[in-house]
């Protein structure tokens, strides 16, 4: 499909030259989710062998557990307090020197990181972890922001979709790297953290070739002069007339309505019921319990009695990749609010079933466990991955928008932060019965969306006020969600 809608059009070298290197901060984005997932093992025998080093006894167990879950979790700290800076920071600096005044953060954090184990510091991992992640939670709106202001209308909702697929590819290169044969062995851990700053080192030769957003130059900036040349770059066309009129028309939109602070978001009534709607659908993402499978299906595995746990966590990556891609297909098929039911229900299954086969492992084969994990990671993509993000932008217009999308993005770090940290903990605490507390999570969130969440899809946006006895006036088909992306 996406092939062959790519051909029809004229897509120029310009325009998948700054799409490629935009998605490679995406890339990055996966990357770092997935690769503390496979050397948990042997990155904690290290914390130990630093402890024995320092204070010459062996680490008790409770602070390993609080070290290991801090390493993890901090990323999404950084993740939450660099999001919120996304909208200044791509206004101060425009989207592309944004992206590149970024790439610094990924150096620090990469090097940091690689270099924790020379260092005997387990303090430069967990810094490393919380640089990394400020990086990620600016290339995770930053990206998005970008590759939609540049690609052609027609092609936007499928160049969208390549943040995606690149957040998953990060995934999986991180855990075909991190096996032990490659990159997951006692020596070389440290390279498989440290190795995230090659595409940063590319995507900083490749971004002074790609041209400013025309979108941000003309709307932002009022330059209409530079705007049109990034126009004849990106579309190769010597007459780009009808483009800079819709970029007016939507300028003058823009100016019509006034910017919503943060604040007015809460205090507001009329706000009130979508920005529920936007935050639970957002907790309904990491609340399901899809990054303690990211983070830490490893060790699952292994307490499943899984004979290769690293391949599995492969194989989960793969059928990752294979339905965000089944996702592409369906989303503007069926409507957003059913597929979202779809795949909560079908995770809130499969969490009962690795419960189960968790519980009795015994006697029930260790391919049980393993095919409801599966399960789990494909209904996630089929709805709680990729959906939350369109809906927080079709839930609101032009003004309220760019606040609502800050408390989106929040809510979510804040949610992914939780998962990281306390999983661990509870997993220990519950043992088998840890995916028990997600399925009643689910569950909830099944029900919350079926009575509470409208559908959008097709609806203008005076119909999905409507719902919520809100007057606006401005037309559901402008937008242009931004897809952060399931994580
Ligand atoms: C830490 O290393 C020591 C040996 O130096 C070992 O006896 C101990 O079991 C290890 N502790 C953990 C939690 O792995």
């Amino acid at each position: 499909m996406f092939m062959s809608c790519i051909r029809r059009k004229t897509v120029t070298g310009t325009l998948a030259l700054s799409v490629f290197t935009a998605v490679l901060g995406s890339l990055q984005f996966g990357y770092n989710i997935g690769v503390i997932n496979a050397p948990q093992k042997i990155i904690e025998q290290d914390y130990n062998a630093t402890w024995v080093h320092r204070y010459g006894v062996p680490i008790p167990p409770g602070s390993l557990t609080s070290l290991w879950s801090l390493s993890v979790a901090i990323f999404s700290i950084g993740g939450m307090a660099s999001s919120f800076c996304v909208g200044f920071v791509s206004e101060w600096l425009g989207r592309r020197k944004a992206m590149l005044v970024n790439n610094l953060f990924a150096f620090i954090g990469g090097g940091l990181m690689g270099m924790s184990k020379v260092c005997r510091s387990i303090e430069m991992m967990v810094l490393g972890r919380f640089i990394i992640g400020a990086y990620c939670g600016l290339a995770s709106g930053l990206t998005p922001m970008y590759v939609g202001e540049i690609a052609p209308t027609s092609l936007r909702g499928a160049l969208g979709t390549l943040h995606q697929l690149a957040i998953v590819t990060g995934i999986l290169i991180a855990q075909v790297l991190g096996l032990e044969a490659l990159l997951g062995s006692e020596d070389l851990w440290p390279v498989l953290l440290g190795v995230t700053v090659l595409p940063t080192v590319l995507q900083m030769v490749l971004l002074p070739f790609c041209p400013e957003s025309p979108r941000f130059l003309y709307i932002v900036r009022c330059q209409e002069r530079q705007a049109k040349h990034g126009l004849f770059r990106l579309t190769g066309r010597q007459d780009v007339g009808d483009i800079l009129a819709e970029m007016k028309e939507e300028k003058r939109r823009m100016d019509m309505e006034r910017k919503v602070s943060i604040l007015e978001l809460f205090r507001n009534h009329v706000y009130r019921q979508p920005i529920v709607i936007a935050i639970l659908l957002q907790l309904s993402q990491q609340l399901s319990g899809i990054n303690a499978i990211f983070y830490y299906s490893t060790s699952i595995f292994m307490k499943a009695g899984v004979q290769s746990p690293v391949y599995a966590t492969i194989g989960a990556g793969v059928v990752n990749c294979a339905f965000t891609v089944v996702s592409l297909f369906l989303v503007e098929r069926m409507g957003r609010r059913t597929l979202h039911m779809l795949g909560l229900a079908g995770m809130c299954v499969c969490a009962i079933v690795m419960t189960i086969a968790l519980a009795l492992s015994d006697s029930i084969p260790a391919f049980v466990s393993m095919l409801a994990i599966f399960g789990f990671v494909a209904f996630f993509e089929v709805g709680p991955g990729p959906i939350p993000w369109f809906f927080v932008a079709e839930l609101f217009s032009q003004g309220p928008r760019p606040a609502a999308m800050a408390v989106a993005g929040f809510s979510n770090w804040t949610a992914n932060f939780l998962v990281g940290m306390g999983f661990q903990y509870v997993a220990d605490l519950c043992g088998p019965y840890v995916f028990l507390i997600f399925a009643v999570l689910l569950a909830f969130f099944l029900v919350f969306t079926f009575f509470r969440v409208p559908e959008t899809r097709g609806k203008t946006f005076d119909q999905i006020s409507a719902n919520f006895g809100l007057e606006l006036t401005t037309e559901l088909e402008n937008l242009n969600p931004p897809d952060f992306g399931g994580l």
